[in-house]
């Protein structure tokens, strides 16, 4: 079934908008973490941030990535989910740990050093992950839609309850 939906003025313009869109998300919410003090306040920034990863590497890997095998370099797209995988250990490891985990300020700067990289190569200018894929031939609209229903299903899944631990898609751990 076709999806259709008005555009509201926050409706990113394609499916690369809208991955970038999550990052700048993201990159805010380690930039409250680090200014946060309080503990509690600290848990919920982490939680958020956790949920925000498992969502994006989730629409990343279930529907971006795959729209792109065979039209872009592998090597670009076989880095980017050894790189999910690395920071998907963490975010495991933080939900696991939330409470009272007196390493989590040190998991949270690894694993936004580690986001940081990740974002890098995706959106880089020349031969980054997003340059390569507006050069091909995919609708990156029609991919937006289905990115975000996929997105809306998950956060819905996310408020109603804990979301389960993140898969691990090539790592063996
Ligand atoms: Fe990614």
């Amino acid at each position: 079934m076709p999806v259709s939906r008005p555009m509201s003025s926050n409706t990113p313009t394609d499916a690369i908008a809208l991955l970038k869109a999550d990052h700048r998300k993201v990159e805010a919410l380690f930039d409250s973490f680090t200014s946060a003090r309080a503990a509690p306040r600290r848990a919920t920034l982490a939680e958020q941030i956790c949920n925000e990863l498992k969502i994006h590497t989730l629409i990343e890997e279930e529907i971006f990535y795959p729209s792109f095998r065979g039209k872009i370099e592998d090597d670009t797209l076989n880095e980017a989910m050894v790189e999910h995988d690395g920071a998907k250990v963490l975010v495991n490891d933080i939900m696991a740990t939330l409470e009272n985990d007196e390493m989590l300020a040190a998991k949270i700067k690894v694993l936004s050093e580690d986001i940081r990289h990740h974002v890098h190569e995706e959106e880089m200018r020349g031969d980054g992950m997003f340059s390569q894929c507006r050069k091909t031939d995919v609708d990156l609209v029609a991919l937006r839609d289905q990115m975000m229903a996929r997105k809306q299903e998950l956060m819905a899944q996310a408020k109603a309850g804990p979301l389960p631990p993140a898969t691990l898609a090539v790592i063996t751990a």
